[in-house]
């Protein structure tokens, strides 16, 4: 996969592909190139049998600083509207395969809204994080008023939206909105090692059981149980159920294939 604005590493361990933003100069500030490429990135790999796990990055100064407001200011909503830009982040939700942010430095406004599209999230000491689209005359636009109201409750998510004050990493971290705070020089090695950790269970289960965490957003306490015992029940249809559950009895470690 060759891209102008991210780069795409597929061998940085088994079964984990590395989707590095990479626009410095601009602090990653996502413009519509960088937008279709990591859209494009992801059906890819999501699709691509070797990878189980993605890990999504920066660089240590910005994770990504929002949207490209140089490339906004003159948009108008019918400019917007015909070039459906948000289609971009609609298919970046659809992901199956768990996507885990390792943040350092600023992730702001669409950069935030990123980070909170990945399942988990680990951050540098250094990461600053918020919504300041209320400071330039707009507002969040990728999902900020409702990812960031579900993660972080009413009280801190009105306060982040409406004074556009980001928060430090250890304030995230109290908030719930992200997983783990390291120091800057082990982020990137953190989330990878965290992305381990679920690579080495069956794909198939791990796919079940993201789109059931998803889906209780989206759902009533009933629908989404209901939902969660057909993908419970889906399992059973798999050979790694039957590897995992063997394994366990033959007191060994379970071979997943993803079938
Ligand atoms: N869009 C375009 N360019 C950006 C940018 C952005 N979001 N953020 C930073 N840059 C550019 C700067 O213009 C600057 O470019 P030049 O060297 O050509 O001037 C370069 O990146 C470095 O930035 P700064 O000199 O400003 O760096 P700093 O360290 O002094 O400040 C910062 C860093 C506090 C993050 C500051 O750059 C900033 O406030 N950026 C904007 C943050 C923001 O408002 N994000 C929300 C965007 S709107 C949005 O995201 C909508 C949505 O919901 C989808």
């Amino acid at each position: 996969m060759n891209f102008e604005f991210i780069t795409v590493n597929t061998q940085v361990e088994k079964h984990i592909a590395l989707v590095q933003l990479n626009r410095p100069k601009e602090l990653n500030a996502l413009n519509n190139q960088l937008m279709n490429e990591l859209r494009e990135s992801l059906f890819q790999l999501d699709r691509d049998d070797a990878v189980r796990v993605i890990v999504i990055t920066g660089n240590e100064k910005a994770f990504a600083a929002g949207a490209d407001i140089k490339q906004m200011v003159s948009a108008t909503p019918l400019g917007m509207m015909k070039a459906d830009q948000f289609s971009n982040w609609e298919q970046i939700k659809k992901t199956k395969k768990p996507m885990i942010a390792a943040v350092s430095g600023f992730a702001l406004g669409g950069g935030c809204e990123l980070m909170m599209h990945c399942d988990m999230i680990v951050a540098s000491e250094t990461a600053i994080i918020g919504q300041p689209e209320i400071k330039i005359g707009v507002m969040p636009g990728a999902g900020g008023t409702q990812r960031l109201t579900r993660s972080v409750g009413k009280a801190l998510a009105m306060e982040l939206i409406l004074t556009g004050r980001p928060l430090n990493a250890e304030e995230a971290l109290r908030a719930g909105l992200i997983n783990k705070v390291v120091p800057v020089e082990l982020y990137l090695r953190e989330a990878i090692r965290m992305a381990q950790l679920v690579a080495e269970h069956s794909p198939i289960s791990v796919r079940l059981a993201k789109e059931a965490v998803l889906n209780a957003f989206n759902s009533t306490l009933d629908e989404g149980l209901q939902f969660e015992r057909r993908n419970f029940y889906l399992c059973f249809a798999s050979e790694d159920q039957k590897e995992g559950m063997n394994a366990f009895i033959e007191k060994r470690s379970p071979q997943f294939q993803g079938k």
